[in-house]
């Protein structure tokens, strides 16, 4: 045999290093193994304008047919890996073929988590990852009076928006006591509570989900402390785990997803990940989940050198954007640390906030300010910290900035 990458996962990620390979000049096979029926598509518009009925199924498709024959990549979708040997470096698909390979990629990404209650294998309780359980979603939104969403966090707010728009009710259960709490700092999540509650979405902070109950499908969600919310509809979105169990059962270092260093290499030689189902140990010995397209991207680049040899590590600022009703909320670097705040503002529903830790900007979140996002993206590249009172005051303009 001569050289064959195998990839597996026909996501985002898989479909990058796929991408990457050919663009570092690989010329061996390379296979790329999809679990779900469908080409690779983009995600993050399920929660948002697809779910709301503003984008069309085929606008999602990241590649068409003629992409894959073009590169000479060959797409197997349906195909699911049940096991990895490293030693004899083989993939096993469930239906029992073999096939070797002499470089190995996971790509995996995440699954929604979905709690072992009562009554949550009730019809009409759902979890949204991918196009399946989106159309299941759209197909109950469409028939349903309310929605009630488990998990305050992007897809659950991005579902209750996509629901108001459809008209229909809508109630947000939240564990914790602010919104988007693990993404963002504690003023954007009153400003999005604001503007969902005047959007007419109920939101219930401290709310611990007991059980589902209905008896042919769903009819209402109980809570610890007694309360029943009616539902036709209950979406979870409690956040997501890394499909790492394939890779860790064949002796992958992986610790609440598969451990990779910045140039997406594994523990074990010629074997490397991207994308949702990795764990990124920093240089300082963080370990950093980063669940974004950009990171199946970057990552997916550095995987594709990694197995040429090369090192490309991913070191860009991390970010992520979200939807919600017709906010744009953009975050660009990690606030966790941050101290200080400084507001840049054009009116109420139009502002950024700079987040410092000490002297250093860590991170900035912009609502309905795309400039200043792609601007903050540049000055935290560049390490660059700018003085507050600059960015207080709306005259400096933030490009003089990056000088
Ligand atoms: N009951 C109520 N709320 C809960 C519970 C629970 N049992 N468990 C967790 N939560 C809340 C968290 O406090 C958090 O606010 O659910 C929210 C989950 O938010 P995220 O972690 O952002 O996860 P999710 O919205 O599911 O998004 C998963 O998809 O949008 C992408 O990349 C994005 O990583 C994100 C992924």
């Amino acid at each position: 045999m001569g050289e064959r990458i195998i990839i597996i996962g026909a996501g985002q990620a898989g479909l990058q290093i796929a991408e990457s390979l050919r663009a570092e000049q690989f010329e061996g096979e390379i296979l790329l193994l999809g679990e779900e029926g469908v080409a690779p598509y983009q995600r993050p518009p399920l929660s948002k304008a697809w779910l709301a009925g503003e984008t069309a199924t085929d606008k999602l498709t990241l590649r068409g047919p003629d992409f894959f024959a073009a590169k000479g990549i060959d797409l197997r979708l349906g195909a699911h890996v049940a096991q990895v040997d490293l030693g004899a470096r083989q993939v096993t698909l469930a239906e029992g073929e073999t096939l070797e390979w002499t470089g190995l990629a996971f790509a995996t990404g995440a699954s929604a988590r979905l709690p072992k209650l009562k009554g949550a294998d009730l019809p009409g309780v759902c979890v949204l990852r991918g196009l399946k359980d989106a159309r299941e979603i759209s197909a109950r939104l469409g028939m349903a009076k309310r929605v009630v969403v488990v998990g305050g966090g992007f897809i659950g707010l991005e579902v209750a928006a996509a629901a108001r728009k459809k008209g229909v009710e809508a109630v947000v259960l939240e564990a914790q006591d602010r919104l988007m709490a693990r993404a963002v700092t504690p003023r954007i999540s009153e400003y999005f509570a604001d503007m969902h509650r005047a959007k007419g979405v109920e939101l219930h902070f401290g709310a611990q989900v007991a059980g589902l109950e209905g008896s042919d499908a769903v009819s209402a969600v109980t809570l610890a402390d007694g309360g029943v919310f009616k539902a036709d509809l209950v979406v979870f979105g409690i956040g997501a785990s890394a499909n790492d169990a394939t890779a860790a059962a064949a002796g992958v270092a992986c610790d609440r997803g598969i451990i990779v260093d910045a140039c997406a290499r594994t523990s074990v030689r010629n074997v490397v990940a991207a994308g949702d189902c990795t764990v990124f140990r920093r240089e300082d010995g963080v370990m950093l989940r980063l669940e974004s397209v950009q990171n199946a991207v970057e990552q997916g680049k550095a995987a594709a050198a990694a197995l040429m040899g090369r090192s490309k590590p991913f070191v860009a600022t991390p970010w992520f954007w979200s939807d919600q009703h017709d906010v744009k909320l953009q975050m660009a670097g990690l606030s966790g640390g941050m101290d200080r705040q400084i507001a840049r503002s054009q009116g109420e529903h139009a502002f950024s906030l700079f987040n410092y830790c000490g002297e250093t900007l860590v991170s900035v979140e912009s609502v309905n300010r795309p400039g200043d996002h792609l601007l903050a993206r540049r000055l935290l590249d560049a390490g660059l910290s700018p003085a507050p009172d600059q960015i207080a005051d709306a005259t400096v303009e933030l490009k003089s900035l990056l000088r």
